[in-house]
């Protein structure tokens, strides 16, 4: 209802994971590096995490658009209730394998099959789960087997197990200590900075076809950096809101204000302080082991991405 009012030929801040609104930041084009590299190499076994609306979902299209167009087979399962029988359905069906059994023993004897005859044609598949921290233990150790199917020197299929940070925790359980070891290589989704933010914002509406004007004011954009800690599915939906505000009160142009109206509304004004959290030192007799423990992780990981220091709380590995 705004696009006219706000010069835009599409509502800029859908919350799809639309590959065609990528914005690739500097850890988005890592990611995605990660990703194609590991297949294009067949590495076997990639893992990609992040939190909730970091654009892991998006990132995973941008690829399977991307092996879609290489003519690379790919399955992709983003139900993770499934259970280990209807995931094979599901995986077979997505590679376009015809198969009329439900006897496992079968359905892996064909799937082993065809993918030789895919390895033998020169040819990759790829298997993309997605939302994999719900999975079953049953089917996450199916998937694990599934990286057996190989030839004496490479991987057969290729796997991207893509979930929230829980999952890497859950691979972290003893009972996972195998498929965990499996993993060549890990890849992540992080918040956006400040400038990556306006960046991102001004990426969309220009993909959303704006004709240049300034919608989002240079205060506003700070403000939904700040409620929205760099969140991509955040930024959208502050963004998304601001504009149907701005455009029933008839404004040209979307302030402060207006964000922190939309913040209170969505209860995302009630957010811990931008500056990371440190242990209390005040007593430092009560330092506990586990937050000694936690402020070394921080530490260290600070260190190893000294260029950019993390900018909330949220950014931070806690
Ligand atoms: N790098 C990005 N470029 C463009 N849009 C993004 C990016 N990351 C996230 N988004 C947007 O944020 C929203 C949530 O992203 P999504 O991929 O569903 O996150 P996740 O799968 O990690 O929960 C979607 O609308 C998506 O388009
Ligand atoms: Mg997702």
């Amino acid at each position: 209802m705004y696009k006219k009012h706000f010069g835009l030929q599409e509502n800029p801040f859908n919350v799809n994971p639309d590959p065609r609104y990528l914005f690739l930041t500097r850890h988005t084009q890592e990611a995605l590096a990660c990703l194609t590299y590991g297949i294009q190499s067949r590495k076997g076994f990639i893992l990609l995490t992040g939190e909730v609306g970091t654009g892991k979902t998006t990132l995973l299209n941008k690829l399977l658009d991307w092996l879609r167009r290489e003519r690379v087979a790919t399955a992709f399962v983003f139900n993770s209730r499934l259970n280990v029988s209807q995931f094979f359905d599901f995986m077979m069906a997505d590679f376009g394998i015809p198969c009329d059994t439900k006897q496992k023993s079968q359905v892996l004897l064909k799937l082993n099959q065809w993918l030789l005859d895919r390895y033998k044609a020169g040819e990759t598949a790829v298997l993309v789960v997605d939302e994999a921290q719900n999975l079953s233990p049953q089917v996450l150790e199916e998937i694990r087997l599934l990286t057996n199917l190989e030839t004496a020197t490479e991987k057969l299929l290729q796997i991207v197990l893509a979930g929230q940070p829980e999952l890497e925790e859950k691979l972290n359980q003893p009972q996972l200590r195998q498929l965990r070891q499996r993993i060549t290589l890990r890849a992540k989704t992080h918040p956006l900075n400040l400038e990556e933010t306006r960046g991102y914002i001004h990426e969309r509406l220009r993909i959303a076809g704006s004709d240049g004007r300034t919608i989002f004011l240079p205060d506003a954009l700070e403000a939904i950096h700040r409620y929205s800690r760099g969140i991509p599915r955040v930024i959208n939906l502050l963004c998304e809101h601001a504009l149907i505000s701005a455009f029933v009160d008839g404004k040209e142009n979307i302030g402060a204000e207006t964000i922190s109206e939309v913040a209170r509304e969505f209860d995302l004004d009630r957010i811990e302080p931008v500056a990371p959290k440190v242990p209390d030192r005040s007593n430092g007799e009560n330092l506990t082991l586990m937050e000694a423990l936690k402020a070394l992780a921080t530490l260290v990981d600070q260190m190893r991405t000294p260029e950019e220091p993390p900018a909330t709380p949220r950014e931070r590995k806690l």
